[in-house]
């Protein structure tokens, strides 16, 4: 299928890339540079000796997006792009909302327009917010978000739906994401945090480079095995592997299906901690400090819908994801330039 993929240079989306042009797939990129580097094409032909075709194209901007669609049959659609930090999204909502929602009606008008009815969608565990009990099971349905980004996650999925009801040709996947870790296990590929990082496993690559003193662990009274908080993490590769199966799933739903994407396990702080230690070879030092607010005890996923669905169930544990991470923080100083 000639696939577009917006957000595609990014770090989920760099890594779908390779595995949708391993699967044979024929792979439009959209992208418009704010979080990924150009520098991003080179290592995927590196990887796959293929260049995907490139446009540098904000999804904000109706006209050029437009081009896209007019310049190559688009058959599939999985949409990456849009911002993603947690805290940010609390301090400028409206750039959240107009990026992540217009941008998205941008794409969805389009889609339309040229009649490309198969969408795979980023959404996130954060859509059930705090009110369920764990697994967390697609059934479910939508939690109450506790920042604008889980909320433009929230909307996207209640916009695809009513797409999905208003128009019978459309089948829309929803794709629930738990923690994304790890790298391309050559190196080439993964996740360039913007300053410093908020999220666990970026932090930690920091500590164990050097680069950071020692990893804050945002609470240790918490209901769980050690007191730190519990997380479902997935190799990036993994969740690659799982958007072939998704788009591919795509030509035979009807309407729209919603799945969790997880290994089914949970972590703890110190135990993700502990496995960074055996990939890097060190000790890394930690400090409690109170619990972050927005924060969930635990956090994993119900994974039996993927495995019927998509015959999707993860290849990679968490020594795997801390090793491939650690081998690309070693050969990336700079990140990917
Ligand atoms: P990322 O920032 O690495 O990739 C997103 C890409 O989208 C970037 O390359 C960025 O330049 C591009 N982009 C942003 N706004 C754009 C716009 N208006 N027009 C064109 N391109 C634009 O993030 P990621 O971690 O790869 O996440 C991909 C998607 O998955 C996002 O929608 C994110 O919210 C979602 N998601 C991520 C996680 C996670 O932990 N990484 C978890 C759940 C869901
Ligand atoms: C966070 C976001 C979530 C988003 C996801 C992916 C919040 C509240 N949630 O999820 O909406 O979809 O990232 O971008 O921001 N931790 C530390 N020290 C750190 C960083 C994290 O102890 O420096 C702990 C956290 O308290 C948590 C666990 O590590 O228990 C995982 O945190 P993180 O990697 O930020 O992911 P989530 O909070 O699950």
């Amino acid at each position: 299928m000639k696939i577009l993929v917006t957000g595609g240079t990014g770090y989920i989306g760099s890594h779908t890339v390779v595995e949708l042009i391993k699967s044979n797939h024929q792979v439009v990129i959209v992208d418009n540079l704010y979080n990924s580097n150009i520098n991003v094409l080179d290592r995927i032909e590196k990887l796959t000796g293929v260049r995907p075709l490139f446009y540098q194209v904000d999804i904000l901007d109706y006209e050029n997006l437009e081009k896209v669609f007019k310049e190559n049959a688009i058959e599939a659609v999985i949409h990456f792009a849009g911002l993603k930090a947690v805290g940010e999204s609390v301090s400028i909502p409206l750039r959240y909302y107009e990026n992540n929602i217009s941008g998205s009606i941008n794409l969805y008008k389009l889609m339309e327009k040229y009649h490309v009815y198969k969408l795979v969608f980023s959404s996130s565990a954060t859509v059930y917010g705090d009110n369920f009990a764990v697994p967390f099971k697609e059934e479910y349905g939508l939690g109450d978000t506790t920042n604008p980004y889980g909320t433009t996650k929230k909307f996207n999925e209640i916009i695809l739906t009513d797409l999905c009801k208003a128009n019978e040709n459309m089948s829309c996947v929803l794709l629930r994401y738990f923690n994304p870790i790890g790298s391309h296990e050559s190196g080439m590929l993964g996740e360039v945090p913007n300053g410093i990082p908020n999220n666990l496993v970026p932090y930690i690559a920091k500590v164990a480079s050097g680069e950071l003193d020692h990893l804050r662990v945002y609470g240790d009274d918490y209901d769980t095995k050690d007191g730190t908080g519990i997380r479902d993490y997935i190799h990036v590769v993994d969740l690659a592997i799982a958007h072939v199966k998704a788009i591919e799933y795509c030509n035979k739903l009807e309407g729209v299906d919603v799945i969790n994407i997880g290994s089914g396990k949970g972590y703890s702080v110190l135990e993700v901690l502990h496995a960074y230690e055996k990939a890097c070879g060190h000790k890394l030092p930690y400090k409690i400090y109170p619990r972050r607010p927005g924060d969930i005890a635990t956090c994993y996923a119900d994974i039996e819908k993927a495995k019927r669905v998509l015959g999707f169930e993860v290849k990679y544990d968490i020594d795997k994801m801390c090793e491939d991470s650690y081998r690309f923080t070693i050969m990336n100083p700079e990140g990917i330039k």
